[in-house]
């Protein structure tokens, strides 16, 4: 701030400097007695002139230092709360609410906390606050989303320090205790920009586990040889871990994906299980010896909080359970073709 103010001043010197000296040069030509003066007033202001010049240069230097352009800052540093307010052209009615933002900076790699106002009525979602601030107060907050209705799985975040769909999440309802909430992004996936996060890992660890149906015979793989039937027995096995939308929030809240980034991660295998589970496939065999491992299913301490934050009842924690008593019989081959 005061770097800013200093910068201001300066500014208006900068202006304020040329219009004095042109007035003394005006004097100087019309009026003898005022050429001795007029001569060393412009070149005291002409000197102040290029020191005034000096010091914004340095200024900006400064202000380019605080965004990281040059040297280093330190690291994890947490920049002072700036509040930006422009609720006033937001349209329709509603309560003012105030909403804490930790943003990532890509270029510092730091997280600054900035504050906005947004407009609350009960339908407005989390997601809906953070695109009127995008709009009407500061477009340059980056957030990913899609469908704006929970199917895509595009904009995890953590909301009040809880990993949701922000599209799914009702901003009333979320306010804490001093009627605020606090929005950032989710600490288990590695950080792009404000609240975007980087899904390459992820969906790196979902191809690894071979999530897809599989059949042994490779040209079956690409043409059906006929209508796999299933019976509704059949089908509920594995339908539940079909709702996955790969949101990433198992990830977000998982302690052990937290602790060790190879582990596979809830998501991936929930999704194992799906395809274990499914009467048609004929790959259990080889998913189970890829995920026999600390990486794999022995890397988890069933937390069973993927479950809790998992927006379609996924739950991960059950399938891994599951998978575990399967690498234990030491031999897991099934998907023979049910031939009703
Ligand atoms: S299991 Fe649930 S929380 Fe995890 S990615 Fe799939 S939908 Fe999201
Ligand atoms: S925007 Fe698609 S799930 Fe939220």
């Amino acid at each position: 701030m005061r770097g800013s103010r200093v910068a201001i001043w300066l500014y208006a010197g900068m202006i304020g400097v040329p219009i004095l000296l042109f007035v003394f040069l005006v004097l100087n030509f019309v009026s003898a007695p005022y050429s001795a003066i007029g001569m060393r007033a412009s070149l005291a202001l002409a000197a102040m002139g290029m020191i005034a010049l000096g010091a914004v240069g340095m200024d900006e230097v400064f202000l380019h230092r605080r965004e990281g352009a040059f040297g280093e800052v330190p690291k994890q540093l947490v920049l002072p709360a700036v509040m930006r307010e422009n609720t006033k052209h937001i349209p329709g009615k509603g309560r003012i609410i105030t909403v804490r933002i930790k943003r990532f900076n890509s270029t510092t790699k730091n997280f600054e906390t900035e504050t906005y106002r947004a407009k609350a009525d009960e339908l407005q979602t989390v997601l809906g606050a953070l695109l009127d601030i995008k709009a009407y107060s500061d477009p340059t907050l980056s957030m990913r989303y899609s469908c704006r209705m929970g199917i895509c799985g595009s904009c995890g975040m953590e909301v009040n320090g809880k990993p949701v769909l922000a599209c799914e999440t009702n901003l009333l309802s979320s306010l804490d205790t001093n009627g605020e909430i606090e929005v950032q992004p989710m600490h288990g996936h590695p950080l792009l920009k404000d609240l975007v996060t980087d899904f390459d890992s992820f969906f790196e660890k979902h191809k690894s586990v071979g999530a897809n149906l599989y059949r042994k015979d490779e040209k079956e793989q690409y043409e059906a040889k006929r209508i796999y039937k299933q019976t509704s027995g059949q089908t509920e096995k594995f339908l539940p871990y079909s709702f996955c939308i790969m949101c990433g929030l198992c990830l977000d809240a998982c302690p052990v994906v937290n602790s060790n980034p190879n582990f596979v991660g809830p998501q991936a295998l929930s999704q194992v299980y799906r395809y274990n589970a499914d009467s048609r496939d004929q790959g259990a065999a080889n998913r189970l010896v890829g995920i026999d491992s600390i990486d794999g299913v022995w890397g988890c301490e069933f937390a069973g909080s993927c479950s809790k934050v998992c927006p379609k009842g996924v739950d991960p924690a059950s399938a891994i359970q599951l998978l575990k008593g399967d690498a234990m019989k030491g031999f897991f081959e099934k998907g023979d073709v049910d031939e009703e």
